[in-house]
């Protein structure tokens, strides 16, 4: 899996010049989808340390960070690190086709929305949130009640968090396309997706701009029409990005924080016994999944705005950080301090500093996680896998961590069915 670049690291500056391991760069694209990624990250820092080269799509260079202490200090030093993609020293390298260009992109020009957004996910009402989501873990697990068995991750895991978000977002799930918007959104997002990405993000931005323009001469309490009504005046297409940017942000790795979470309680001895003994063990899944197996493992990025050193590495300004968060969640430095199955929540996986998830967001997150994966187990108390757990696909993503497919089984429309 290791590619020897030692050639390419000395000549293409930056990453590799300065660099103490004298490159061996590894492609990100192949630490993607593996069973234990611990070992993988493990394997990284053994060679590198805190801070490895490695290379994006199309070989292109950048820094890995590995370590905690790292990560935070990229993180939250943002004299030294920004989330600036101009500053890049790559771009003559990087294609119009480039797959990570979207990731990339919309992070250009984004701190005026990103402050407003944060802003109005304030003003949602988390009372209101899960008694929708509770109404949408219903319909969703009625439609599938009776069948005794379902693919979670397309039936319930990723059609969840999206429903929920259309309604807080006043659409009108059918009108408003919530279907199309979702597949929309895994080809527009989602690098494996088959389909044009641009096309996608083209319907995806007509949708929202109708919705914007409806909300605009019919306001109500919903995020859209905050967003209009907010004190900075948005204009429209701002008040469309920051609509797509928490769409965007919260469909793939709320669904993949939920899809997780359900294999942990399905696969894990430890909570096996205790699922039904109440949301204590929910809670714990959850949190622990957030350490040790987030959905959000790598994130693209910061920009060196000087040249610095980190870890012993010589960073130029201009040079590419990419976020190593599972990696910098499973660094024995603080996993030896801070057991993860405890009420720890000093993970990463909502990123770090000041581009980070924003905390309302986490707060909406784990309100439709945490309702999510109750309702499925207060519904269908005996659900189990229904394939062998070396049988579930990892999503092959070195940035996303999430099962391609969760297939469940469980009595038809309840135990009482089953036992008559
Ligand atoms: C209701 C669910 C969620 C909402 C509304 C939401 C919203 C957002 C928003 C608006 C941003 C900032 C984007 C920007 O400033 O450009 C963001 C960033 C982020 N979110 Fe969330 N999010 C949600 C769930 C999650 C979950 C479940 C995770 C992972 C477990 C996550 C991880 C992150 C990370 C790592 C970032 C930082 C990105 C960066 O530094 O570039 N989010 N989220």
């Amino acid at each position: 899996m290791t590619q020897d670049t030692d050639d390419a690291a000395q000549h293409d500056r930056p990453p590799g010049a300065g660099c103490p391991a004298g490159g061996g760069a590894v492609r990100l694209t192949e630490l993607a989808g593996g069973e234990a990624m611990s070992e993988v990250y493990e394997r990284l820092r053994a060679r590198h340390g805190a801070v490895a080269p490695v290379l994006l799509d199309g070989d292109v260079p950048a820094w890995l960070v590995l370590g905690y202490a790292e990560l935070c200090h990229v993180t939250w030093r943002s004299d030294l690190f920004a989330r600036d993609p101009a500053r890049w020293n790559q771009w003559h390298r990087i294609p119009p086709d480039w797959p990570l260009l979207p990731f990339v992109a919309y992070q250009a020009d984004s701190s005026r929305r990103s402050a407003v957004v944060g802003e109005v996910l304030e003003q949602v009402d988390g009372f209101e949130l899960e008694r929708i989501c509770r109404e949408v873990a219903g319909d969703l697990i009625a439609r599938f009640a009776h069948h005794g068995r379902a693919e979670l991750m397309s039936a319930y895991a990723h059609a969840l968090p999206l429903l929920a978000l259309v309604r807080m977002c006043g659409m009108r799930p059918d009108d408003d396309g919530a279907a199309e918007l979702l597949d929309d959104l895994r080809i527009g997002l989602d690098i494996e997706a088959e389909g044009n990405s641009a096309e996608a993000f083209l319907r995806i931005d007509r949708r929202i701009r109708a919705v914007v323009a409806r909300k605009r001469s019919r306001p109500a309490p919903d995020i859209v029409s905050r967003l209009l009504g907010h004190a900075v005046r948005l204009s429209d297409d701002e008040v469309v990005a920051g609509v797509v940017t928490v769409i965007g942000f919260a469909q793939e790795p709320t669904a993949h924080w939920i899809g997780n979470t359900v294999h942990l309680l399905l696969t894990d001895d430890r909570f096996a016994v205790k699922v039904l003994g109440g949301r204590l063990s929910v809670d714990e899944a959850l949190n622990e999944v957030l350490w040790l197996n987030s959905p959000s493992q790598n994130l693209l990025g910061r920009w060196a705005i000087r040249d610095t050193v980190l870890a012993g590495r010589t960073v130029r300004a201009g040079d590419c950080l990419v976020l190593g968060i599972a990696a910098a969640n499973s660094d024995p430095r603080v996993l030896a301090e801070a057991p993860a199955a405890e009420s720890n929540r000093a993970h990463l996986a909502f990123g770090n500093g000041t581009n980070r998830c924003p905390y309302p967001a986490t707060l909406l997150a784990d309100i439709i996680a945490r309702t999510a994966v109750e309702a499925l187990l207060e519904r269908l108390p005996d659900i189990a896998l229904a394939t062998d757990p070396d049988a579930l696909r990892w999503r092959p993503s070195a940035w996303v961590r999430g099962l391609t497919a969760l297939p469940v089984e469980f009595t038809p429309d309840g135990p009482s069915a089953r036992r008559a």
